[in-house]
Parts: C-alpha cells; sequence; structure tokens
C-alpha cells in the first residue's frame, strides 16, 4: 500500500527551487550588476527557505520520530544546524560581494557564492533524500497516514502567507497597489466584496506565490484563477 509521504510536497517544491536557482546562477553574468543583484535575491530567498523548513521539521516532524527514535532525531537534528551553517556562510559571502566596491573584486566574490550555493544544494538534496529513506520508515512503521497528515496540516496552518493584504482609503488607479519589498498588497478599502475578489483576481498574475506551500485546494483555485499550468508543477 502506498505511504503517506509528509516530505514530498514540500521536498519536490523546495528541489525545483534549488534546480531553478542553480540554473539562473549558471547563466548569469556576474560582471553585470543587475544580474548579480536578480541571483542574490533568488538565493536569498532559498536560503531562508530552507531555514523556515528546518524549522518547522524540527518543531513537527522530529518530534514525532524523537518518541520512537531519539538517537535517530538528534542526528536529522545536527545535520539541520550543519544546514543552517553553510546558509550562514554562503550569506556571508553575498554580503562581502554586495559590499565589492568595485566590478572586478564583485565578479571575484561571485565565485565564491556560487561554490558555496552548490555545497548547499548538494548537502540539502543528499539530506532531503535521507529524510526520505530513514524518517519515513520510523514514521510509516509507527503513525498513521491520518496522523501523518494531521502534522501536515498543524505545518500548514503556521505557514504565514506569502503576502498580507491591507485595506485603505487612497487614490487607486486600478483598485490596489503592490508594495513588493514589503510584501504588501493595499486594496481599496472603498471596494464592495464583488470589487475586492475581482481585484484580487487581476493582481494575482503579478505577484510571485510559493505555490508548493499553498494547500492542495488553494493550488487548485490558484491554477483556475490563472486559467493555465504553472510553470515547475507536474
Ligand atoms: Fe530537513
Amino acid at each position: 500500500m502506498q505511504r503517506y509521504n509528509i516530505f514530498h510536497q514540500i521536498h519536490k517544491g523546495l528541489r525545483a527551487m534549488l534546480y531553478e536557482t542553480a540554473l539562473h546562477i549558471q547563466h548569469a553574468d556576474f560582471w553585470n550588476i543587475d544580474e548579480t543583484e536578480v541571483a542574490i535575491e533568488k538565493i536569498n530567498e532559498v536560503i531562508r527557505l530552507f531555514d523556515k523548513h528546518a524549522f518547522s521539521e524540527d518543531n513537527h516532524v522530529f518530534p514525532a520520530v524523537e518518541q520512537y527514535d531519539p538517537a535517530i532525531a538528534d542526528a536529522f537534528e545536527q545535520e539541520h544546524i550543519k544546514d543552517h551553517l553553510l546558509g550562514k556562510s554562503l550569506a556571508e559571502a553575498i554580503t562581502r560581494c554586495q559590499l565589492a566596491p568595485v566590478i572586478t573584486e564583485k565578479a571575484e566574490v561571485a565565485k565564491e557564492v556560487q561554490a558555496r550555493y552548490i555545497k548547499f544544494m548538494v548537502f540539502n538534496l543528499e539530506h532531503m533524500a535521507k529524510e526520505e529513506e530513514v524518517l519515513n520508515r520510523i514514521l510509516w512503521r509507527y503513525y498513521s497516514d491520518e496522523e501523518l497528515m494531521a502534522i501536515t496540516r498543524q505545518i500548514i496552518a503556521e505557514v504565514p502567507a506569502d503576502y498580507i493584504v491591507r485595506y485603505e482609503r487612497g487614490s487607486f488607479q486600478s483598485g490596489y497597489c503592490i508594495l513588493e519589498a514589503k510584501k504588501v498588497v493595499v486594496l481599496n478599502k472603498f471596494l464592495n466584496t464583488e470589487g475586492r475578489i475581482n481585484t484580487l483576481i487581476d493582481l494575482l498574475p503579478s505577484i510571485k506565490l510559493t505555490y508548493e506551500l499553498l494547500t492542495v485546494d488553494s493550488q487548485k483555485m490558484y491554477d483556475e484563477v490563472m486559467g493555465q499550468q504553472v510553470p515547475g508543477k507536474k
């Protein structure tokens, strides 16, 4: 019988993100400041999401393992510490790259950023594969699929939304404005419910959501609204 793989959806999304970012870095011209900035932004997002993911596993998945196999839970917690350190070392190279005063130095440090990214990626690909192989064996032995799904629901409930929606008065040409840096969408507070829904549908293509972090129902609705296949999705 096919068992419920608690890691499947999120690991699939994280892996896709690692590959896409690696490909982006591969094609980026690090002698071009704008391209370097875009690549850096992508890497920072990877570090942020992996940290967040490790935090939810530490809090929801590992305690379930620890109850029956404390030594294995501890070994994986140690891996998360190593993962965090690799992310920190990558972030440190990124800061040096951003602060480098001249382009020659920037391009030089960018090589180090790329090397550290590869290290981070390889570690995480192996780590996720190991989690699926070793931890699933324990989880499937001691927990039912329903219990494992309940853990997933707890994790999803904790995931903060990518964007916060606020309603304010102001002169909005299109009924909304997006503050990208703060991840805030401001809607005209004078819109009625139908207007709010239509405006949210209108703005959906202009915001970048982490598709894999949406619930299955939200993914379906998102696909319907977008009316097209989402890139990176099976
Ligand atoms: Fe993990």
